[in-house]
């Protein structure tokens, strides 16, 4: 069995003997007393356990990416470079992030600090930081109990796409991606990143059972939260045929692994719904991690990405050694947390055809924070509207409102032929009360998830008239410069 390889703070790594699922916090603070990144929460909701770490996004460009270290499994990070905050200082002197953040008076008692230096040290180096939301977004996987917000963002103001000539810039420049392919194993548990399609059936020929794992923001939780020790996991990440995202037919094909930032990146042009559900889905280092695959495979009756995607007609690709079959999004979900996965079968991508002509389209999600919060409610809606006014075809999808993410067919039913006017909306609503019986608990009552779905559809039909794809408002956070 091989050994676990990687680069902490440049120097190479090697380690056996440890389990697979140690995440590389407890690496990090247990093992080598790098104790400088410190865990608040345990499940990526603090960010006080943020590193950041060498990737090579979806086009392939080296990126340095910040991610929640306590949800990130040792053979994750296998062949890439990881840093922490130990590593900002260089040769006795501070980074600009350590300098800006003591100069903007953005830490009292500290124990934010190392996660906040981090998160800047990415916006540090993004190329992207040319709109005021991105620093918000950037940052809002942070938490601060002492410090107040105001100073902590003057600091990444000031140092988003600074891109100085540090250690990170020079590793940047030299990236080569490097093999993650590993068959691992310590005591019980076994861990295996297949390099190649082929070598994925193998390993599902001899494991049938074993369970997958992407970027690991839903299944490591059972591990930190549960205690749980998966007997055998087996990554997806590196399987370049997974990992696509490219427009195909007048749509996109989306590969199951494709990151949560990448998809944004290209959804920002290429499909404004994705594009709007995906700025308030969790943090920036969340989506650094998050998949669309894992995203769907979950299963989650308030998994974010669903509403939006059945909406859009999108379908799930599956693949197994026997080859490739196609099934609508919504013949996907099967039950609660229940999907058409059969075994040794992997969602490969998600397919969203092109727009009809007349179509207007848009997504929604509504929690109780903005940022990084789960949704009570969310929604993607797409109604055709032919020459004449009329609607042709209707898809409304909810989650939130069901055990999964579902279709209102009846409202649907009740907008299809009809003109598209408030009139028709208002009638067709009273149909969603026969689609769905919300249930209650701490995110929202039922009255209130009905009352929401029903002013969400009416939201749709006003914003939707004079632009049919409406993107994000981009001044609603516009609260600091960013140059
Ligand atoms: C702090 C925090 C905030 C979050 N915010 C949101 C949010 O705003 N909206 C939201 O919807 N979710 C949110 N999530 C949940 C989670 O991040 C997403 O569901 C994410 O997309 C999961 O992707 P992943 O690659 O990390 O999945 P993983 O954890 O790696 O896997 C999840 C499940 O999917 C299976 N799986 C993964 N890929 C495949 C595949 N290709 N084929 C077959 N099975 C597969 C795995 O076996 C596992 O059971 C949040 C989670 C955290 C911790
Ligand atoms: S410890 Fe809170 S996000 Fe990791
Ligand atoms: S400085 Fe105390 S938690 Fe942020």
């Amino acid at each position: 069995m091989e050994r676990l390889r990687f680069f902490l703070n440049d120097k190479p790594v090697e380690e056996t003997g440890l389990s697979p699922t140690t995440t590389l916090l407890r690496y990090l603070r247990d093992r080598v007393h790098l104790t400088g990144t410190k865990e608040g929460c345990a499940e990526g909701d603090c960010g006080a356990c943020t590193v950041a770490v060498l990737e090579h996004d979806s086009q392939g460009a080296p990126a340095l990416r910040a991610v929640n270290s306590c949800l990130v499994l040792l053979p994750m990070v296998q062949g890439k470079r990881v840093y922490t905050v130990e590593a900002l200082k260089e040769g006795g002197k501070y980074h600009v992030v350590q300098e800006m953040l003591a100069r903007e008076l953005g830490s009292q008692c500290g124990y934010c600090t190392p996660g906040i230096a981090m998160a800047m040290l990415e916006a540090c180096h993004r190329r992207d930081m040319d709109e005021p939301w991105k620093l918000d977004a950037q940052m809002c996987g942070n938490l601060c109990r002492c410090t107040g917000y105001r100073p902590i963002r003057e600091a990444a103001n000031q140092v988003a796409g600074l891109r100085p000539q540090d250690r990170f810039a020079r590793a940047l420049a030299e990236a080569r991606p490097e093999p993650m392919a590993l068959a691992y194993e310590a005591g019980a548990q076994r861990f295996f990143t297949p390099g190649s399609m082929d070598a994925l059936w193998d390993v599902l020929d001899k494991h049938p059972d074993a369970r997958f794992v992407m970027g690991g923001t839903d299944l490591s939780l059972e591990v930190t939260k549960r205690y749980a020790e998966p007997p055998l996991l087996v990554s997806l990440e590196a399987l370049p045929e997974l990992h696509v995202l490219e427009p195909r037919g007048g749509g996109h094909r989306l590969g199951a692994t494709v990151w949560l930032t990448d998809l944004e990146d290209y959804a920002r042009v290429a499909c404004p719904p994705l594009e709007r559900m995906l700025r308030y889905f969790g943090s920036r280092q969340i989506k650094n991690r998050a998949t669309v695959g894992g995203n769907l495979c979950t299963a989650s009756p308030i998994g974010d990405m669903a509403p939006v995607l059945l909406s859009l007609g999108a379908e799930a690709v599956l693949r197994s050694r026997a080859g490739e079959r196609r099934v609508p999004l919504e013949d996907f979900f099967q039950g609660y947390r229940r999907t058409a996965l059969g075994r040794g079968e992997v969602l490969a991508y998600v397919d969203v055809p092109a727009q009809p002509e007349g179509a207007r389209a848009l997504a929604y999600k509504v929690s109780k924070r903005r940022e990084l919060d789960i949704s009570a409610v969310s929604a993607g809606f797409r109604v055709v509207v032919d020459g004449e006014g009329k609607v042709t075809e209707a898809r409304l999808a909810y989650g939130g409102m069901a055990a999964t993410p579902a279709r209102a067919r009846r409202t649907e039913a009740a907008l299809v032929g009809q003109p598209w006017t408030e009139a028709t909306v208002e009638a067709a609503l009273a149909r969603l009360d026969e689609d769905f019986k919300p249930l209650s608990d701490h995110r929202g009552s039922a009255w209130y998830r009905a009352q929401v779905a029903k002013n969400l559809l009416r939201g749709f039909f006003h914003e939707t008239l004079s632009t049919p794809v409406p993107r994000l408002a981009e001044g609603h956070s516009a609260t600091v410069q960013v140059r």
